[in-house]
């Protein structure tokens, strides 16, 4: 059977895969995989912005206290300082690959200084965006510079089904030799042979009923790590974003807190603001806040929605800075230069992860993680809007000059092939989409922003159970991408439930009623997962 291989396998292309391919490519082959087109993941609709010290008045020791406070004492400083000071570097790289951010006078090449705009948690204007597309402009530029590299081959439509490993495969030695890979063309999986593997697959919001991620979400890369045996890091803060766009019809449509930053209003049904009763910075507390008084406010009233309200702005204003965010709006029936925008809060960020250092290295030779799937240590309990894309960018070039520092790692040996000879095609394919649906549904009303232990044991039962039947499944039948990322996001619940009963206290995006406050008798510390196959490093 035919074996892929290069130096480096890349399974994701968002701005953590795309940006390591292109800072390896000259000296490298690269493979870059994504299971669908490579625009589908969550860095083509990031909306709001990059953070960065670019203000000569804003500092890299405010934003790194203020990433620090978002984090609610979680943060690693040597991480958060690492981000940051590379952060205006990362920009400079983004800006010579040709991303167009808006500047002051718009977003014409004419130059001009950059237009930073303001999110929960920075006490300073520092995010710098495409109008309030920033994903696009970032994907889109990086995708192009991608595609034209002789080096880089990319594959779409390729799911990763799992880690080769020495162990795995019978080999001698600890370390990731590739993947298998499901051509969702073909139907047929290859294994890929690679000297370098790294993990950009994303987060997992999909494990929630109501995200703002796009189908890509579900955790592959995060369950992928744990099976190969690596340690997974601070699964119990999922981070919800308070504002997406509440409309049956709006699958998934953020609403970007950049419009808080300009000025937007958060409203009660009958037109009262009320952040105020909760954090003395309002509209622009971190998003943890925001979101749990949301959520507090609609089940105190018992409605559907709460409003966010720009429409006191000047309509030029807002169409010049929002003008995707009008469109989408407008096609659902809402003028926000009019009007205040029905919102919900709904699952957006994987604060944790597979556990990785400063160069992204995993727990298991030769496998690197990096973007929404690795725990760097910079988010801890929550992270700070708009320094993903920031953390993306930063460990994609460090994890390149670590690679670019092994020389002298030689390709793998020719690997088993993917063996299908023991299962048949499903005829019950129903098992598959009832229990995605009873897995979303159980985890947003048992283990979302606000919960007990009681609601965590209830969902430990049924996952448990989810996985037995998926196992069984996963064991019997040929696989589909479908129940891939239902074997994988399974993983991903179960992980989260135990992160969240391990943790006895409220921290950040962890709240629970059963222990409401800080547990102030022992430092603050970090969930760690330790897998069954996992080998201590000497
Ligand atoms: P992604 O961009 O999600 O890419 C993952 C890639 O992995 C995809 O190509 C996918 O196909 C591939 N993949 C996954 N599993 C597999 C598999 N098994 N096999 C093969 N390929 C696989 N952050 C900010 O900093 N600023 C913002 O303004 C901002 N706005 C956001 C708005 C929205 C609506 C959302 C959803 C997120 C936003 N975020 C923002 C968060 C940020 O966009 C993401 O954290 C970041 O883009 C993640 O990048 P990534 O490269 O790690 O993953
Ligand atoms: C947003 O634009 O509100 C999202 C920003 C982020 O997730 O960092």
């Amino acid at each position: 059977m035919q074996q892929l291989s290069c130096d480096v396998l890349i399974i994701g292309g968002g701005a953590a895969g795309l940006s390591l391919a292109l800072h390896l490519a000259e000296k490298h082959h690269i493979t870059l995989i994504s299971k669908g087109n490579l625009t589908e993941g969550s860095t083509y609709y990031a909306q709001g912005g990059i953070a960065a010290v670019m203000d000569p008045e804003d500092s890299f020791e405010s934003h790194i206290a203020d990433t620090m406070n978002a984090g609610a004492g979680l943060c690693d400083p040597v991480v958060a300082r690492h981000t940051v000071v590379h952060a205006p570097e990362a920009i400079k790289w983004l800006i010579g690959n040709g991303v167009n951010f808006t500047r002051e006078s718009g977003r014409a090449e004419d130059g001009g200084s950059y237009h930073l705009t303001r999110e929960g948690g920075h006490g300073h204007r520092r995010i710098l965006h495409a109008d309030d597309a920033t994903g696009q402009a970032v994907e889109s530029t990086l995708q192009q510079r991608v595609q034209e590299h002789p080096n880089i081959t990319v594959l779409e439509q390729h799911n990763a089904i799992d880690l080769v490993t020495s162990r795995k495969v019978g080999l001698p030695g600890h370390r990731c030799l590739g993947a298998y890979i499901l051509n969702r063309q073909t139907n047929h999986a290859v294994v890929c042979r690679a000297r370098f593997t790294v993990l950009a697959t994303g987060g997992a919001s999909k494990v929630y009923l109501y995200t703002s991620n796009p189908d890509t979400a579900t955790g592959d890369g995060i369950a992928m790590a744990w099976r190969a045996g690596c340690r997974i890091a601070n699964m119990e803060f999922n981070q919800f974003h308070p504002t997406c766009l509440y409309h049956p019809q709006a699958k998934s449509f953020l609403i970007t807190e950049a419009m808080r930053g300009e000025g937007a209003k958060l409203l009660l049904p009958d037109g009262e603001t009320f952040m105020q009763h909760f954090d003395e910075r309002a509209e622009l507390a971190p998003r943890d806040i925001v979101a749990r008084a949301i959520d507090h406010e609609m089940k105190r009233l018992g409605c559907d929605s709460l409003f966010l309200d720009i429409s006191h702005r000047p309509a030029a204003f807002i169409t010049q800075h929002f003008p995707n965010i009008y469109k989408q709006c407008l096609a659902f029936g809402y003028d926000i230069t009019q009007q205040p925008i029905p919102v919900v809060p709904a699952a957006h960020y994987t604060c944790g992860g597979v556990m990785t250092n400063l160069d992204g290295e995993t727990d298991i030779p030769g496998l690197y993680a990096i973007g929404e799937t690795a725990f760097t240590g910079l988010h801890g309990a929550n992270r700070m809007a708009s320094n993903s894309l920031l953390e993306c960018l930063v460990f994609a070039k460090s994890t390149a000059e670590h690679i670019e520092r092994q020389e002298n790692i030689a390709a793998p040996p020719k690997l088993p092939d993917w063996d299908e000879s023991r299962v048949t095609d499903s005829d019950e394919e129903v098992v598959v989409t009832h229990n995605w649906h009873e897995l979303r549904r159980f985890m947003w009303d048992y283990v979302g922003i606000v919960r007990t232990n009681k609601r965590l044991q209830r969902a430990e039962r049924r996952v448990q159970l989810l996985q037995r039947e998926i196992d069984e499944y996963y064991g019997n039948f040929r696989i589909t991408s479908d129940l891939l990322e239902l074997r994988n996001l399974v993983q991903v619940a179960e992980l989260i439930i135990t992160s969240a009963i391990q943790r006895k206290e409220s921290r950040g995006l962890h709240y629970t009623l059963d222990y409401p406050t800080l547990d102030k008798t022992k430092p603050a510390c970090n969930t760690l997962l330790t897998p069954t196959n996992f080998i201590r490093q000497s």
